[in-house]
């Protein structure tokens, strides 16, 4: 809560009860401004996101309904609940991501990652830095694991179809309410015009837990690689997808209660950011409960053969032992790189541009946390 005199503060709450009811939330008060400033307009201009269109606020048009739902919103945002479930939306790129209980809204440095990804993907091919690849050219596929509101699915599909015209993007992900409105978003920035699908089976996003195996061998077999399980790792000239991308859960249980931000805590679903304990027969039952995503996407990534992997993690040292665990888990892996929060910044003083992971030199690119493990 910003510091404000006790004078100043019985003067907001008289004259600018609205600001005051966001200030115990907002930075200061120019944020508060702002944020009142969006609400404000959300109200009157858009359409309400669904959980509060049959709140007793919304039902009339007029103007006296209107401060009162306006009034509702702000005391609501002052008690920490999330501004973009408020607003309904979160830009991601050129797109519009429409956030909702109970799927994980988009964060910048996700964003900052996939744009980062995009880059390197036209690059590669633009500069014929891989052998020419006319199957790839016109055919990428993509593999996001994990894809909640399908944000770093569709983004990439948004950048990278104009050069690859028949790539296929595809999003996974064990919450109903985080597919359907995937779904929802690939249709909604279709209809505003930011995004072009170019065939009906372009872009798909299914209801899937990552830990069972039964989605895997379709996606083998789709590749024309298999009939059944039974195939050698030397026949593949090409992996079952050309690209796999995660951000899974990866918090640990003491890390949430200790370190996310209580709006983060209370109002957005656990399930997306503290993985579930593994059952003591788990092949994943000796790996740290926050790396465990980690160990099964690795262990996927070796089936499926991707030519690059980024999976966002939540600091350097996790993202360390991923790169271990990618050296353990996939003997034929790879070249490792970690990328901070924003990969295309330079590094601030004092931020090393390497680390040493078990004897070898991997490189740090950008600046801020280490945010992600890019694999290829
Ligand atoms: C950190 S969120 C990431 C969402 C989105 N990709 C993003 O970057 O905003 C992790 C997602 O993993 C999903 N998830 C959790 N357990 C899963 C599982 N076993 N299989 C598939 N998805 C899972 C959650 O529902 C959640 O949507």
């Amino acid at each position: 809560m910003p510091q404000l005199s006790p004078q100043a503060t019985r003067s907001l709450h008289a004259n600018t009860p609205l600001l005051a009811a966001l200030l115990p939330t907002c930075k200061n008060l120019n944020s508060a401004r702002n944020e009142l400033r969006w609400i404000r307009e959300h109200v009157w201009s858009s359409t309400l996101a669904p959980q509060f269109q049959n709140i007793p606020e919304a039902k009339d048009n007029d103007e006296k309904s209107k401060n009162a739902l306006l009034h509702r919103l702000c005391s609501l945002r002052g008690r920490g609940y999330p501004l973009q479930y408020i607003l309904g939306t979160q830009p991601f790129g050129q797109l519009e991501i429409k956030c909702r209980p109970g799927v994980l809204i988009p964060r910048p440095e996700t964003e900052a990652w996939t744009m980062h990804l995009a880059d390197i993907v036209r690059k590669t091919w633009r500069a014929g830095k891989v052998k020419k690849d006319n199957d790839i050219e016109s055919n990428l596929r993509i593999l996001d694991l994990c894809t909640g509101s399908g944000c770093i699915a569709l983004l990439l599909y948004s950048i990278l179809n104009r050069k690859f015209p028949k790539m296929h993007v595809r999003g996974l992900d064990i919450e109903p309410r985080a597919v359907s409105l995937a779904k929802e978003n690939l249709a909604y920035n279709i209809e505003r015009g930011s995004l072009r699908q170019r065939n009906a089976n372009a872009v798909s996003f299914e209801e899937t837990n990552i830990f069972s195996t039964d989605w895997l061998v379709p996606v083998l077999e789709q590749a024309g690689l298999i009939n059944n399980l039974r195939f050698k790792q030397s026949e593949l000239k090409r992996g079952a997808v050309d690209i796999l991308v995660s951000n899974p859960p990866y918090i640990s249980q003491e890390g949430f209660d200790r370190d996310t931000e209580p709006s983060v805590r209370d109002h957005e679903p656990r399930l997306a950011l503290v993985p579930e304990p593994s059952a003591d027969n788990s092949p994943y039952a000796t790996v740290l409960p926050e790396d465990v995503f980690y160990a099964r996407i690795l262990d996927v990534a070796k089936v499926l053969q991707p030519r690059f992997v980024v999976l966002e993690v939540g600091d350097l040292a996790q993202a360390v032992r991923v790169v271990q665990m990618a050296r353990e888990r996939c003997r034929n892996a790879k070249e490792a790189e970690i990328w901070r929060d924003w990969p295309d910044m330079k590094p601030s003083e004092g931020e090393p541009e390497s680390v040493d992971v078990a004897g070898v030199t991997v490189p740090v690119r950008g600046g801020g946390n280490g945010r992600a493990v890019f694999l290829r």
